[in-house]
């Protein structure tokens, strides 16, 4: 049987065979169905792309039903048991394969080298209120830093592009507790160079004075793993903006700036944040019956819960249920995550949640063991940036590398007024 669909438009009476590739077929090739010859033609109507692929990509595959995530065909939960290092999952991302020996020690050794950021960006911050949201001073500082680096437009030349890789993916993480000890009112710690990825972050975040700070192994290793979970995840809401803001060529600090607007979003990488406040919200035990009814009544969304696409439990978050207590096991177990056991406990049997596949998702336990950790509420988007800019600059290489890429410009349902005729103020 050929590879292709046979439609019959029934207003014609016109038949026509559309050629199918990867199990999808081309929406532009159903321009050619049309009534009148000088019509447009058919588009496919696809709100939030809910059944549209608009780019083809070889970085991550999940399979929502089975519950399946790989980053460059290894399974994740393979990635979060076997891996050291974030870096060393961050350069599986950016070149396809697992680094050897040399050349994960190079790969470190550039990232290394960018994790100052230039004095004036300490003299920009300074310019937020006491009390701004760190995510707010996160995306504009990454954006400000496309003002320091002129070269980065070139985006064609490999090297400017590699460069400005290193400089990102080293840079976030100071910026990121730059914002925090800002909102602290504490001097900057600049980056010690001598420490892991997530060592070197929790560092910045907490050395107090010329005190040596202690990291605590188990939660070094905790944030490696949360780091690991959270780099990549296919086409989310983040890495399609990070995509079509970068099809316009601008800078990648442009481009990373917005797709971390897109991720402060409390339906997607805001929702850790929004998963604390709404269990601060239940407060008790007693109190889960009528946040399940409130829920079942559509008064509310049950934060951390659902997923476009995993109609099966998100794979990320049963490896952070487990890392949760290993990290209680040093921090003290944290009473919301009784709350969260339970309510995950009765979604998981009640047929509302069954009947719509609502499962827990990533974000549904990441926020308690970030709680734990000592890292504040409105810091939790931030953490989720961090290591996810590995994962958008993944997809912005590969998405100005693509030939079938152009400017994303999408076409549109108009069913608006027409051809109005002017008319004068006071005639209206
Ligand atoms: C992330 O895309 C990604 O990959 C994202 C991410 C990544 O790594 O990049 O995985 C990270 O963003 C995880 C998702 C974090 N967001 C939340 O936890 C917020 C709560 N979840 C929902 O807002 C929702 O589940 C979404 C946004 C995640 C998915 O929404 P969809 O696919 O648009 O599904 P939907 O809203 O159409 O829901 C289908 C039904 C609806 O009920 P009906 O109208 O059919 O009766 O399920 C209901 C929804 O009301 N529903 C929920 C629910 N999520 C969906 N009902 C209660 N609680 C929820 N959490």
């Amino acid at each position: 049987m050929p590879d292709t669909l046979s439609v019959t438009d029934n207003r014609t009476g016109k038949k026509y065979d559309i050629a199918i590739e990867n199990d999808t077929i081309r929406a532009s090739d159903l321009r050619q169905i049309r009534v009148k010859d000088d019509d447009f033609g058919m588009m496919s109507y696809d709100p939030a792309f809910m059944n549209t692929a608009p780019v083809k990509s070889r970085i991550t595959f999940i399979d929502g039903d089975k519950g399946i995530l790989e980053y460059r065909g290894y399974p994740i939960e393979r990635l979060a048991e076997k891996s050291t290092s974030f870096l060393e999952v961050a350069y599986l991302l950016i070149h396809g394969d697992l680094p050897k020996e040399n050349q994960l020690e190079e790969w470190r050794t550039n990232v290394k080298m960018h994790t100052f950021v230039h004095e004036n960006i300490k003299k920009l911050m300074e310019g937020f209120r006491y009390d701004a949201h760190p995510m707010g001073m996160f995306i504009s500082t990454i954006s400000a830093l496309s003002t320091f680096y002129p070269e980065a437009k070139e985006i064609m030349d490999p090297d400017a592009r590699r460069k400005q890789i290193h400089r990102l993916i080293g840079k976030v993480p100071t910026i990121a507790a730059f914002a925090y000890r800002h909102s602290k009112g504490l001097p900057y710690v600049y980056p010690s160079n001598d420490l892991t990825y997530a060592g070197n972050f929790l560092n910045m975040m907490f050395k107090i004075g010329d005190s040596k700070y202690t990291i605590h192994p188990t939660l070094e290793h905790a944030l490696t793993v949360l780091y690991i979970l959270h780099a990549d995840h296919e086409q989310n809401c983040s890495t399609n903006t990070m995509r079509s803001i970068g099809s316009s060529y601008v800078d990648p600090y442009s481009s990373v700036a917005g797709a971390a607007a897109a991720l402060w979003g409390p339906l997607h990488g805001g929702a850790n944040e929004a998963v604390l406040r709404m269990l601060d919200e239940i407060g008790s035990m007693d109190r889960v019956p009528s946040v399940i009814k409130d829920v079942k009544e559509g008064k509310m969304k049950l934060m951390g819960f659902g997923h476009r696409v995993y109609k099966n439990y998100d794979p990320r978050a049963r490896v952070i249920k487990k890392l949760a207590d290993d990290v209680f096991e040093v921090t003290g177990k944290n009473k919301k995550l009784d709350l969260a056991l339970e309510l995950e406990r009765i979604a998981l049997e009640d047929d509302y949640f069954v009947k719509r596949k609502l499962y827990p998702n990533v974000d549904f336990y990441s926020g308690l063991i970030y709680e734990a950790m000592g890292i504040p509420m409105d810091f939790f988007p931030v953490l989720f940036a961090i290591p996810r800019t590995a994962g958008w600059l993944a997809h912005w290489q590969e998405h100005i590398l693509d030939p079938e890429q152009k400017i994303a410009r999408p076409r549109q349902v108009y069913l608006g007024q027409r051809g109005r005729t002017w008319i004068q103020i006071d005639k209206r």
